[in-house]
Formats: structure tokens, C-alpha cells, sequence
């Protein structure tokens, strides 16, 4: 019963499969959020089908599963280090032939920094668009909610982090420690944390992930006006708080990362390679008629 079933799988594919050589548009690659999954149907699995549809069936579409399996790929959005995530996101993207000629990426919420950090690390990862919604560039200084967890569970996370973001244990086993940032602390904040700033070269400056970065052509940052995850929201485009303070904005333009040109954003910036798009909404709230306007008609139809 069970290997008619396989054998069904296989004539099913082989049927409906694509064939990868009748593609017309550059291939999608894209990273889900935190609480969020790959491929669910009321997750990004239904975004997939979207593009698919509206670029006629002649695209291939990867929504990256991290960790091997559905549970561990939802669990990863908490529990798996960044680092971890993305060495697995590189194997799995170096070892996908379809990919091999470059790809857009679209990164949503957490996705969106680990798909620059990808960028930024993995060498056979050849980004054309990068693009990120809702994303947490600069990191956060505040969780003020976490999809699909318990009020109580999220309530219990917003401690930890709150006290002991830094601590070496919260750093290796909480996601979100890992882009927490604490503008009162910046200087703790560069030494202690793992992830984010390692990504920001606020620790010491890579000058493989400028490099990296300059190759895309486009690196699209979508911010949600009325987002209540991002905390602050301008992390979306780049933005914070200013140092020593948690209620001052500034711009990236304002920032060190900018004006001591750590990352290369600057000349991104003169090349016309810098896209802020806002939406008003809250977290990763669009219409399928925003995001084909807006992101697959303007950088998927490459
Ligand atoms: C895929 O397309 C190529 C080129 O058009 C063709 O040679 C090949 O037979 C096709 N494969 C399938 C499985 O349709
Ligand atoms: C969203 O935020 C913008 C800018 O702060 C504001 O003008 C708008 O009224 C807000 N919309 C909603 C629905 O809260």
C-alpha cells in the first residue's frame, strides 16, 4: 500500500514536475520568519504558489527548510543558532543545480537577516535581488510579540531577554538573543552578541561581506508602517535607536554602519542599489495584489 503510494508520488511528479530547463524568470529562494514554516499552505506555501502563478509556471521556487524536516524547520525560528541556519541554507543552495546560475531572494522577518548574512557568507550563493520584509537589520530592543507561542511562553522569552540577552547560554540557545540590541549597551552589545553584529561588522570589518554585498543589483528593505513585532520598526530599513538611547530614532544614513561605510551600504547607496519600500500595516500584513506589484513585477522578472 505504502510503495503504491510512493510510486503515485513519483508518476505525479514526473507529470506535473517542471522542467527546469523551460524556466524563463531567475530562480526565488526564500527564508521564513520566526513561528512561521516552509511550506504549509497558510505559510509561505501559498506566497510560492502566488509567484508561481503570476510568472506563468516558468519559475522554480525554493522556500528554504531548515533543519532537515517540518518540526525542526518551525523549531529553527527559536531554537537553532543563525550561524547554524544559514551553513545549512549554503549546503542546501550549493548543492541545488537550479540555483547554480544566481537567484533572487526574498527574506521575510528574521528571514531577512539571515539571507543578507547568507550573502554575505555563503560563496555559491549568487543573490541578483535581495529582497526583506519586515526584516530586523539593526537587530531589536524589545519583543513585543511572538507569533504561534502561548502568551505565557512569549511573556517568559521577553524576560530572558529582557535580563540576560547577552548571557553565553541565551546567546547559543535563543534566536532572538542573537539580533538583540541594546542601544543603552553598544558596547556590550558589540562583544557579546553573535550574531548580529558579527553580520553588521560592528565587531571588526569583513571586507568579504562588503564585497558580497556589492554584487547584488538590488537590495529591496519593505518596512511595515504600523509593524507591532519590530521593535523599533525602522530596523526594517536599517534604522535604529540612537546610541544610548531607546526612544531617539536614527536613519542608516545616520548610523556608523553608514558613515564609517562598514558595509559597503554607502556606495550600494550612490549605485541606486538601495530600495526602501514602506506599506502601511502591521508585520508582514500585504495583499497579493501589493506584493505582485510591488515585488514580483519590479525585481522577479529578471
Ligand atoms: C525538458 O526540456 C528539454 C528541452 O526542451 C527536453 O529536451 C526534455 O526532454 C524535457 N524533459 C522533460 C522531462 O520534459
Ligand atoms: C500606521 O502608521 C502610520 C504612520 O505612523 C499612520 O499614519 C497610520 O495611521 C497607521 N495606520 C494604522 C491602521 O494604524
Amino acid at each position: 500500500m505504502r510503495l503504491d503510494f510512493v510510486a503515485l508520488c513519483v508518476i505525479i511528479s514526473q507529470v506535473y514536475g517542471k522542467n527546469v530547463t523551460d524556466d524563463k524568470y531567475t530562480p526565488v529562494v526564500m527564508w521564513h520568519g520566526m513561528g512561521d514554516s516552509c511550506c504549509f499552505v497558510f505559510s509561505l506555501g501559498s506566497l510560492k504558489k502566488l509567484i508561481e502563478r503570476t510568472l506563468d509556471n516558468r519559475i522554480y521556487v525554493k522556500s528554504l527548510e531548515i533543519g532537515g524536516s517540518y518540526i525542526r524547520d518551525y523549531e529553527s525560528g527559536y531554537f537553532i543558532h543563525p550561524d547554524k541556519q544559514i551553513e545549512d541554507a549554503c549546503i542546501q543552495i550549493t548543492n541545488d543545480k537550479n540555483l547554480k546560475n544566481g537567484f533572487n531572494a526574498i527574506g521575510f522577518s528574521q528571514g531577512s537577516q539571515f539571507l543578507r548574512a547568507l550573502v554575505q557568507r555563503c560563496p555559491s550563493a549568487k543573490v541578483k535581488n535581495l529582497i526583506t520584509l519586515g526584516g530586523q537589520h539593526q537587530g531589536v530592543y524589545g519583543l513585543p510579540n511572538c507569533p504561534s507561542l502561548t502568551t505565557k511562553t512569549c511573556e517568559y522569552l521577553r524576560e530572558i531577554l529582557n535580563f540576560a540577552a547577552y548571557a553565553g547560554w541565551v546567546q547559543r540557545t535563543l534566536v532572538q538573543a542573537t539580533y538583540w540590541h541594546d542601544p543603552k549597551n553598544e558596547d556590550i552589545y558589540r562583544t557579546k552578541s553573535t550574531f548580529i553584529a558579527e553580520i553588521n561588522n560592528e565587531k571588526s570589518v569583513n571586507q568579504k561581506y562588503i564585497d558580497r554585498l556589492q554584487k547584488l543589483e538590488n537590495f529591496v528593505m519593505v518596512k511595515f508602517m504600523n509593524d507591532s513585532m519590530v521593535q523599533p520598526v525602522d530596523s526594517s530599513w536599517f534604522g535604529f535607536y540612537k546610541p544610548g538611547s531607546d526612544v531617539e530614532l536614527m536613519t542608516l544614513e545616520q548610523s556608523d554602519i553608514f558613515t564609517k561605510e562598514k558595509l559597503g551600504l554607502k556606495k550600494m547607496k550612490e549605485d541606486g542599489k538601495l530600495k526602501f519600500i514602506e506599506i502601511e500595516g502591521n508585520h508582514l500584513q500585504f495583499r497579493n495584489e501589493w506584493f505582485i506589484e510591488n515585488i514580483v513585477n519590479a525585481y522577479l522578472k529578471n
